[in-house]
């Protein structure tokens, strides 16, 4: 079973990695390894909305990192998204990575070729964190996270949810959250 991962967060160690670790460490104790992309790492151009990829279902872009990360996406059982709530929504890095996803609706929804089911199915986790006590922005953030994860078809996803989480390393002293990110993580990839 392949799994990855996308950290959409630019603050390393922050609240949405220590919990996207969490996950990694059940499924790594499962006996599996885990690919995870640091989005703010890597070098991904927006989405020009160009109908480059209209009639193929390819984007114009080659030579960014998208690439990779398309054939991970094909080719993964389990794909992990994890962000903090920027502006009631998903992070700009999550975003970008999400709009340049459209190819994938074309072809899914357009040309009518999902991505294959695999001998595992395709399930998703979404793991979010915002600062106030609103929980709007996890409710937006996981509406994009559905879009997301409907066009890569995977048909279904567990979120999980934190508010009043702020400074950095704050998810530490959540009663509940890292002991639900680990039971979240096993869960994904139980057969
Ligand atoms: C640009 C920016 C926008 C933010 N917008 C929101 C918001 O709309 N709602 C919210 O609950 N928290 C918001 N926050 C707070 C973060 O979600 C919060 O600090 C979170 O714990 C950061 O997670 P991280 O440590 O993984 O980066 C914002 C933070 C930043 C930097």
């Amino acid at each position: 079973m392949k799994v990855i991962a996308f950290l959409g967060s630019p603050r390393r160690d922050g609240n949405t990695e220590l919990l996207l670790k969490e996950a990694i460490k059940a499924i790594e104790e499962s006996g599996l390894s885990v690919q995870t992309f640091v989005l703010n790492e890597l070098d991904i151009l927006p989405c020009q909305n160009c109908g480059g990829c209209d009639d193929t279902g390819t984007c114009i872009y080659e030579d960014d990192d998208m690439s990779q990360i398309y054939d991970a996406i094909r080719t993964a059982d389990r794909i992990i998204l994890s962000s903090p709530v920027f502006f009631f929504s998903v992070s700009a890095q999550a975003k970008l990575m999400i709009d340049r996803c459209q190819c994938m609706w074309i072809e899914k929804y357009i040309l009518k070729k999902p991505i294959p089911e695999g001998n595992h199915g395709r399930k998703g986790l979404l793991i979010m964190v915002g600062g106030m006590k609103k929980d709007i922005g996890i409710q937006c953030g996981d509406t994009t996270a559905k879009a997301f994860f409907r066009t890569i078809s995977v048909p279904e996803h567990k979120t999980l949810g934190y508010t009043s989480v702020d400074e950095k390393g704050a998810i530490l002293k959540h009663p509940t959250a890292m002991k639900e990110a680990y039971e979240a993580g096993k869960e994904l990839v139980k057969t």
